[in-house]
């Protein structure tokens, strides 16, 4: 054993070396990796004489997980010489393994991602075990990263600039081991772990002398070089489909890729591969792939590891389950969760309006099935799961109920009154009602401490966030169980206490009501909805106003304007509250919905932005009266401030429920890797962005004003973690 490899040599002169890191249950490119193979490469030229080929495999779940992102997230600026020291003396050590010329294979086992693909990479071959769940590929640049191990360099010898580009570095496409083979990231597939090391023994006894294609004599860069007049023409597209992808926000690392391989593909293999490491570096000590790793990475994991979950109660599996309305979301909600393998009884006032319920899951299907990612057994499976009906004794047995009815806290609380003696007697009620509270809608029910919410978005197969929602009587078993259920139907939970628009409903709104408000100031509506796309959200503001309805923020305005008053509290009206009015009372304007908003539409299609905004709202503007810079942060400091306020009364509790919550709920830009991690990666930190918000304040009111907390965060010097 040399730490992290294990080396293992039989008579006839084959050498295994195991990847098994002893201290972790994965294997990562810590600093005991890198010292282990620095010392394998050695005894590998040391002892070659006596070596006839080798054989890289893991004894772990998954072959190797890549880069130690606890390494990566600590280094700073300054240590960015050392860092690019480390990762040179890396690379030269599997350059070494490379250039021995013995056959050296890749016995891939499980997923092989980021830096476990690289080590894959500087083999002559690779063999993919089929294992379910398994994934091939370099997904650094979704950390805002490159693969700076090879991965750039190699991906660009192996498969041409082109394809290395669009198939594997800009998207950072993970493929099951099948489609892995067909875009040629590996060379053959084995059924079972046998079979795998039979193959890669074999391509050993086959070749008693191998190099790497590039190492060959004769090589020619597949698609040619970047002076082939062939690609040359097509290489300006490139950074214009990075632009697409980007739309102008601050994502450093496509463009970071695209030079490396453009520039990598002119030179020799130990220049280009220098110069890889020169802008992996460059990334990995600046701000966007911290955000990055912090809020993708261990925000995520420590949200689906169950921080919120209540401890002591034991974990459950839901095996029927009742989703109560089968108009969109319910329909969504029953695919989500046949997809998971539970049985589903979906109810609706008539048969017909159930059938349509199930029918939205058979179009997925059959869209699916379409693009190869289903077959028709399984796609069978799955609609012979969902059984829609309209009648109530149907629903005996099931262990939860989601209600998806009509947003009307009436009906939604006969429903249940109608359903909690159908069901089984302990069965988890939830409701995924968008904006009432949950402990009204619990009035009623005789279990109240089995009710909770389960905020779905739209549309439920594709977005990965369900907000459960802790009424004021919801029991500790009842969120654990809701837990479970979200984890079970593999989406992400954030858990959050009961109040006026939960967590992401209220801050989505503050960055609606940001557009909103500038138009009212005379700013041209295409420049509001440029900040938001250059600020890097989504989607535009203005259309997804016109999509929410321009009668919701009214109606919102109402009940809470009313409830304000009654509280004793004064009621303040935004700036935004006078545009909608006009809008929808002098103009008939009500969204997307209506035929007509801040856009036009043409057969329900978007048109254009209104050309009479410029003509009832546009004022004469002082050019850079309103920096544009202004516009984008605006959007991204309501919803940060409204975030912070959040955990300070409680409704979010913990930071990574924050930052999760924010980016896969309510399309907070993944460049900040978060709402309270923009916070913390803000030039000057808590302080500089207390700082910024205040001239904010002073310039546009009093919404940008910062509260204690964020007060309290910056005198200390202290950032947003948990
Ligand atoms: P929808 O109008 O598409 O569907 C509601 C369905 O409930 C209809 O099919 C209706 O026939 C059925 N229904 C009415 N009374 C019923 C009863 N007594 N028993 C069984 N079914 C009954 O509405 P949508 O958009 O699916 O919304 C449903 C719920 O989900 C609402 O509470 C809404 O606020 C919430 N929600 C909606 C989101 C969205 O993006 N549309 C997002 C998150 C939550």
């Amino acid at each position: 054993m040399t730490g992290t490899i294990r080396w293992t040599q039989d008579d006839t002169g084959v050498v295994t070396l195991t990847l098994d890191d002893p201290r972790q249950s994965a294997n990562t490119m810590n600093r005991d990796f890198q010292t282990s193979l620095a010392a394998v490469a050695d005894r590998l030229v040391a002892e070659q004489e006596d070596i006839r080929g080798v054989v890289i495999t893991s004894a772990k779940k998954t072959f190797f997980a890549g880069g130690d992102l606890r390494e990566l997230i600590a280094i700073r600026p300054e240590d960015a010489e050392s860092a690019f020291t480390a990762v040179e003396a890396l690379k030269r050590d599997l350059r070494r393994i490379e250039t021995l010329g013995k056959p050296v294979v890749a016995a891939i086992n499980g997923s092989a991602l980021g830096g476990g693909y690289e080590i894959a990479l500087a083999c002559h071959h690779r063999v993919a075990l089929d294992a379910e769940g398994s994934k091939i590929g370099l997904p650094e640049v979704t950390l805002g990263l490159l693969p700076g191990g090879g991965g750039v360099t190699r991906t660009v010898r192996l498969l041409g600039v082109t394809d290395a580009l669009l198939k594997v570095l800009v998207q950072g496409t993970q493929y099951p081991p099948r489609a892995a083979l067909e875009a040629g990231l590996v060379h053959e597939v084995a059924g079972t772990p046998d079979e795998l090391l039979v193959k890669a023994r074999a391509f050993i006894d086959a070749h008693p002398v191998s190099r790497q294609p590039w190492d060959t004599e004769g090589y020619r860069m597949p698609g040619g070089t970047p002076s082939h007049p062939a690609l040359a023409a097509s290489l300006p597209a490139f950074p214009a489909t990075v632009r697409k992808q980007t739309a102008g926000a601050p994502y450093p690392a496509p463009r970071a890729v695209l030079a490396a391989a453009v520039e990598g593909a002119s030179l020799d293999f130990e220049t280009a591969s220098t110069v890889e490491s020169r802008y992996f570096i460059e990334l990995a000590t600046g701000q966007t792939a911290k955000n990055m790793i912090q809020g993708f990475f261990f925000d995520l994991q420590a949200v689906n590891a169950g921080r919120s979950r209540p401890s002591g109660h034991a974990p459950r599996t839901v095996r029927k389950v009742a989703v109560l309305g089968a108009g969109m979301m319910g329909a969504g909600i029953a695919y989500a969760c046949a997809k998971a393998g539970i049985e589903v009884v979906l109810k609706d006032v008539s048969d017909e309006n159930a059938r349509k319920g199930k029918e939205y899951s058979a179009g997925l299907l059959a869209k699916a099935l379409a693009k190869g990612r289903t077959t028709e057994a399984r796609r069978d499976e799955l609609l012979a799961r969902i059984t829609p009906t309209a009648d109530l004794a149907d629903l005996a047995g099931c262990d939860a109920v989601i209600e998806a009815v009509f947003e009307d806290p009436e009906l939604k609380q006969r429903v249940f009154q109608e359903v909690q003696h159908v069901v089984a007697p302990d069965a988890l009620l939830c409701s995924n009602t968008s904006t009432l509270p949950i402990t009204l809608l619990a009035e009623g029910v005789e279990r109240p401490d089995g009710f909770v919410g389960l905020h779905f978005f739209s549309p439920v197969d594709k977005m990965p966030l369900v907000e459960i929602i802790k009424g004021e009587r919801t029991g500790d078993e009842a969120l654990a169980r809701a837990f479970d259920l979200v984890r079970q139907i593999r989406k992400t939970p954030i858990v959050v206490n009961d109040s006026r628009g939960f967590f992401t409903s209220r801050v989505i709104g503050r960055f609606i009501t940001e557009g909103v408000a500038m138009v009212g100031e005379g700013i041209p509506a295409a420049s509001v909805e440029q900040a938001a796309a250059q600020a890097g959200y989504p989607a535009k503001v203005l259309s997804l106003m016109d999509e929410l309805t321009l009668t919701l923020p009214r109606k919102i305005r109402e009940e809470t304007r009313r409830a304000t008053e009654a509280a004793g509290g004064t009621w303040t009206p935004h700036p935004a509250d006078a545009v909608i009015d006009r809008m929808v009372e002098e103009f008939g304007r009500t969204g997307r919905s209506g035929g007509a908003g801040f856009y036009d539409y043409v057969d329900g299609e978007r048109a254009g932005l209104w050309p009479g905004l410029a003509e009832h709202f546009g004022k004469r503007l002082a050019p850079g009266e309103i920096p544009f810079e202004d516009l984008k942060e605006r959007m991204l400091f309501v919803e940060a401030l409204d975030t912070v306020r959040c955990l300070e009364e409680g409704v979010l509790t913990s930071v990574a429920d924050a930052n999760v919550g924010s980016l896969l709920g309510i399309g907070f830009p993944g460049w900040t890797g978060g709402a309270l991690q923009y916070i913390n990666g803000y030039t000057g930190g808590p302080a500089g962005f207390l700082a910024r918000a205040e001239e904010l304040r002073a310039a546009y009111g009093e919404r940008f004003e910062p509260s204690p907390l964020l007060r309290e965060k910056a005198a200390k010097g202290e950032p947003f973690l948990d």
